[in-house]
């Protein structure tokens, strides 16, 4: 059963034999000169297995010359040309894109470049793998070059906010010896044109640089290169002094510089298409150049000129924010970034890409687009998206995650009162920035499931698309996950869909609505229900409830000011609760539990209902999984309706406790009186 697991989504199933299948599957795979180590050659055997396991066929592998008919031709388009003659009708490619034709069983995927090739490969057989045997003829090309993964893996093995078990890189301090895992994570991270890893926790612990590590992350970089897929490395700030012996680790002093750059020389000298660098800094207790009274920038700008004679870059975390006082009415958490960064814009080295979380807390079940992204003109971006279900149900609950970030990458913050969607600004497109993209926290396991549930499989696989492209259709990406998990039975399609479809509104509703953010335990855990955790201690994420009133005022008017860290029009939107969406009323406002949304609903009432309406939802789910049994294998099938049935308990926990919470805080009853005191 675990081969389920470990394919994800590249399992390739068989097609129910058709003659399609057999006339239209080239008899020969052609693969235009390739080394053993390059994703060309891959690309040739995974088309060879593929083709195989699909339509069970044989292709004949044909190395190095050029066979014209019932042949898949894979390589680059420079290769082509010199192999086999003349291309005109391919468009212009970004780094990375590919050529992609299908006529009858004469293919030809085309990349600008070996990645592109080998995403070409997947990309033909993912159409086979769902049946689609059309005649296509297309160019695409990556909306950015930074598309990578962060894994917050430490040394010792556990990974920070992981649910999918142990690390897959890393064991009792070093480097573990069986790779096998690590290759088959760049399988699956090339399939959706992933090309970068990050391999260790922000949280970062100098010792990664000890001479073994180097050697270390060095045979990590070699597992992932056939794949197209680099390696990157956080850094702990501190490591001259604590690791290097240095009795200073501030970013202007000259030894410290020439520390850095000789441990970067280390470091390509063991991987020599290494990434760069990830670099979390003064930010919940790790060090960074403000004890020296040095810019962030100053610390940015350290590592991108180490980086430079490498043609590395440094992502340089936005996540920065210190302890506040809650009695301060104005103290606001979620205006950090922008009075940290925006100053800066500018000063920021080329290869430096400020990596800004999608909204300005932390990746909570509901928040506005981070300001940040409307501030940094002069500054590369890339927006940083959470896979792992750190808030949101940990992977034991259902949760497809698209829907949520498309709220902000579809968002237009009107900068200079023109379109400025967040995936425009991202991409580089709206501020002409050569670098920028994304990066997602993932952190699989080495749990057979990698995330550690089959279901949370198609926030990777989305995220890996959206990455491409950043206006993929959320509902679009999961029927092809589905169809390529499940295979392609239309009741599983229709019902997963659904269930997928209805997951992130279920928990919204379940789990924080109206822009109060997730009210689960932020103390520890961040699981499960504890609204109570919120407000009275420094970490800013308050909801401000109390008998009468709940909400953050942001508005300039009257709060924080937060709402004026927008461009004007969205300001004057946010500021004025008129023409603030209900679904970020609290997040802006701070009003009586009796005020009136436009949807015409108290704020009470529709705490009350929402919760009610999410976990009934999410009960659905349960029984809606059930109606597909005998068309899911039985492992699957059985490790599915158990995570659905703890779902639906605990969505009944939350329903109750939050609901609960708040009828005791306010004493107003529930309009359907469902709810009660204890
Ligand atoms: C969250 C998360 C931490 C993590 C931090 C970060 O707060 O809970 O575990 O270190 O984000 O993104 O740096």
């Amino acid at each position: 059963a675990a081969e389920n697991g470990l394919d994800g989504w590249l399992r390739y199933a068989p097609l129910p034999c058709t003659t399609q299948c057999h006339s239209k599957v080239p008899a020969n795979i052609v693969v235009l000169n390739a080394t053993e180590t390059s994703p060309i050659y891959v690309a040739g055997t995974e088309l060879q297995t593929g083709l195989k396991s699909i339509c069970g066929s044989h292709a004949e592998l044909i190395h190095g010359q050029c066979k014209a008919s019932s042949s898949v031709v894979v390589g680059t388009i420079e290769q082509y040309r010199k192999t086999c003659g003349n291309l005109s009708e391919i468009p212009e490619l970004e780094e990375d894109g590919f050529w992609l034709s299908t006529k009858g069983n004469d293919v030809q995927i085309l990349g600008s470049n070996d990645r592109g090739a080998l995403y070409g490969a997947f990309e033909y057989l993912s159409m086979l793998a769902q049946g689609n045997f059309s005649e296509v003829a297309y160019a695409t090309s990556p909306s950015a070059p930074i598309r990578w993964v962060n894994q917050w893996d430490n040394l010792d093995g556990s990974i920070e906010r992981g649910y999918g078990g142990p690390s897959i890189f890393f064991k009792n301090g070093t480097v573990v010896e069986d790779l096998t895992r690590v290759k088959q994570y760049g399988r699956l991270l090339a399939s959706i044109r992933i090309n970068a890893v990050v391999v260790n926790n922000v949280n970062a612990n100098a010792s990664l640089l000890s001479s073994e590590n180097l050697k270390g992350l060095g045979r990590i970089a070699d597992a992932f290169r056939p794949y197209g897929v680099k390696v990157g490395i956080s850094l702990n700030f501190a490591s001259p002094e604590t690791f290097g012996g240095l009795d200073t680790y501030d970013p202007l002093n000259s030894s410290v510089i020439k520390w850095w750059s000789n441990i970067t020389d280390q470091l390509y000298q063991n991987v020599p298409d290494m990434a760069g660098y990830l670099v979390k800094g003064d930010s919940e207790g790790q060090p960074g150049p403000e004890i020296y009274n040095r810019t962030l920038a100053q610390g940015a700008n350290l590592f991108a000129k180490a980086l430079q004679p490498y043609g590395g870059i440094v992502m340089f975390r936005a996540f920065v924010y210190n302890q506040l006082n809650e009695s301060d009415w104005k103290a606001d958490r979620a205006k950090a970034a922008v009075d940290f960064f925006k100053p800066l814009d500018g000063e920021f080295e080329e290869n430096v890409v400020i990596q800004i979380k999608y909204g300005p807390i932390d990746f909570q079940v509901r928040e506005p687009t981070s300001p940040l992204f409307a501030n940094l003109l002069n500054t590369n971006t890339a927006i940083e998206l959470e896979v792992t279900q750190e808030y949101l149900g940990q992977q034991s609950h259902l949760v497809y995650l698209p829907p949520l970030w498309k709220t902000v990458l579809d968002f237009d913050l009107r900068v200079d009162h023109k379109p400025s969607l967040v995936r425009d600004i991202v991409t580089g497109k709206r501020f002409n920035r050569k670098l920028g993209g994304s990066a997602a926290v993932v952190n699989v396991g080495t749990n057979t499931t990698w995330l550690g549930s089959y279901l949370s499989m198609s926030n990777l696989y989305a995220y890996g698309r959206l990455a491409w492209n950043p206006a993929d259709d959320p509902e679009a990406m999961v029927q092809d996950w589905i169809q390529l998990t499940f295979g392609l039975d239309p009741t599983v399609l229709k019902t997963l869909t659904r269930m997928s479809m209805e997951s992130w509104p279920a928990y919204l509703n379940y789990s924080g609505n109206l822009g109060i953010q997730t009210l689960t335990d932020i103390l520890y855990t961040h699981y499960g229900p504890n609204p109570a955790t919120q407000d009275n201690n420094g970490w800013g994420q308050w909801t401000r409830a109390d008998h009468t009133t709940v909400g953050m005022d942001r508005t300039i008017s009257n709060g924080t000011g937060y709402s004026g860290q927008y461009p004007e029009e969205i300001a004057a939107m946010y500021e004025n609760i008129d023409t603030t969406p209900d679904n970020l009323c609290l997040w802006f406002h701070h009003v009586n539990w009796t005020h009136h949304l436009h949807s015409g609903k108290t704020v009470i009432q529709h705490f009350y209902d929402a919760h009610y309406s999410g976990a009934d939802t999410a009960q659905s789910f349960f029984t809606q999984w059930e109606s597909l049994k005998g068309k899911v294998d039985e492992e699957r099938y059985n490790h599915v309706r158990h995570r659905l049935d703890y779902q639906t308990g605990h969505s009944i926990v939350w329903r109750d406790a939050i609901s609960n919470f708040y009828y005791n805080m306010t004493s107003i009853p529930d309009d359907s009186k469902r709810v009660s005191h204890y």
